[in-house]
């Protein structure tokens, strides 16, 4: 039987991920410190992980060396990572000690016990600084901020396991992922989650800057079946997993109320909300720059997927009515069910 390591287990993506490979006859062995996590992700209709996950930090060597002892994986899955830009720009030493010492761990034990491949969540954010579209795996620009630059830093040590040591390692560059999942119910839900609950509660939505930013948007289903072609991948690769299609938040709002059956014209803030419940970043001696901020809300993001095609074999399947049809159907059962 095909035995998986899924860390970042209990979040949106791990979740769905153990669910998927679950329900594909696969054994998984789910990890998650529970710092992002929360146990409802583990609650499908058809299984309840709930109890199944372990309860421990990717950087805790001798708890991790004890789980790639007893299971002998064959693929593992490091999909935890401090991902909230904010925090990660808030908090560098965390970020840079989960995001990428953690991963260093993963690696170091992987290469001990023999994993065929490990599978890294990377992210499209690295793009940020990119001014040709659609964007290539082969970049011109480094990352400005934290975050984006953790991930990039944790692909290089990637690199350099597998041209040492002949590994196999997959950093798959996840554009924005969306799908069901119980961020709908959290004080500040990312952006997608938070039109669906303010819809819900016929209550006018507030976004940032004019709406008109455009992003590259890739559904969660859709990164699973490539999570689970890349698996052949051979020494190290990168690969973008993205529709190549983007949609202005006006765009997705606006299919979000045609689905929904409402009507409510959303408000706009200024750039200089954004953030603002991280005032720690605007104070010091170098708060942070405006046109740090005013860059990183009108990003526009667009990636060239032909590498994931071409050399895996995928083809992302969900569009973005079918996609946000399923996880407004999802949603609204959550939001019934908690009355958040
Ligand atoms: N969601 C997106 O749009 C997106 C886009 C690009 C990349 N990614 C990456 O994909 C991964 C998953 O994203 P997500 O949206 O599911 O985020 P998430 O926050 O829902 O899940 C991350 C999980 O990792 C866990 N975690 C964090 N630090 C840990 C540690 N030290 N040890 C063990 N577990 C730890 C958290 O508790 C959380 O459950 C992240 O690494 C993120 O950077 C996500």
């Amino acid at each position: 039987m095909i035995t998986s390591l899924i860390t970042g287990a209990a979040g949106f993506i791990g979740s769905q991920l153990a669910h998927r490979l679950a329900k594909n006859g696969e054994r998984v062995v789910l990890v998650d410190n529970f710092s992002y996590g929360r146990k409802d992700n583990l609650i499908f209709e058809d299984m309840d992980f709930t109890d199944q996950v372990i309860i421990a930090d990717i950087r805790d060597t001798a708890k991790m060396r004890e789980l790639f002892e007893q299971f002998n994986f064959d693929y593992v899955y490091n999909i935890a990572g401090i991902a909230p830009l904010p925090d990660c720009q808030s908090d560098p030493q965390e970020a840079i000690a989960v995001n990428v010492g953690g991963f260093a761990n993963i690696l170091e034990l992987a290469r001990i016990y023999g994993v065929k491949t490990v599978i890294q969540a990377s992210t499209n954010a690295m793009y940020e600084n990119e001014t040709q579209f659609p964007t290539t795996e082969n970049f011109q620009h480094l990352p400005t901020l934290i975050y984006p630059n953790t991930k990039y830093c944790a692909e290089r040590f990637a690199q350099s396991f597998c041209d040492t040591y002949n590994m196999n390692v997959a950093c798959m560059r996840f554009a924005n992922v969306y799908g069901p999942h119980v961020d709908c119910l959290r004080k500040q839900p990312p952006f997608v989650a938070y039109m669906v609950r303010e819809l819900y509660y016929d209550r006018t939505p507030i976004f940032h800057s004019d709406g008109t930013q455009r992003r590259d948007y890739v559904y969660v289903e859709d990164l699973i079946d490539l999570a689970i072609a890349v698996r052949a991948c051979k020494g190290f690769d990168t690969i973008n997993c993205s529709s190549n299609t983007s949609y202005s938040v006006n765009e997705m709002y606006a299919i979000a109320q045609e689905i929904m059956g409402k009507n409510i014209p959303a408000d706009y803030a200024s750039d200089a909300h954004y953030w603002e419940n991280y005032p720690n970043l605007y104070k010091g001696a170098y708060p942070i720059k405006d046109e740090i901020l005013t860059h990183e809300i009108k990003k526009y993001s667009l990636c060239e997927n032909t590498h994931a095609k071409e050399a895996y074999g995928w083809e992302p399947k969900v569009g973005m009515r079918e996609g946000l049809t399923k996880l407004i159907a999802a949603e609204i059962d959550l939001l019934d069910k908690y009355q958040h």
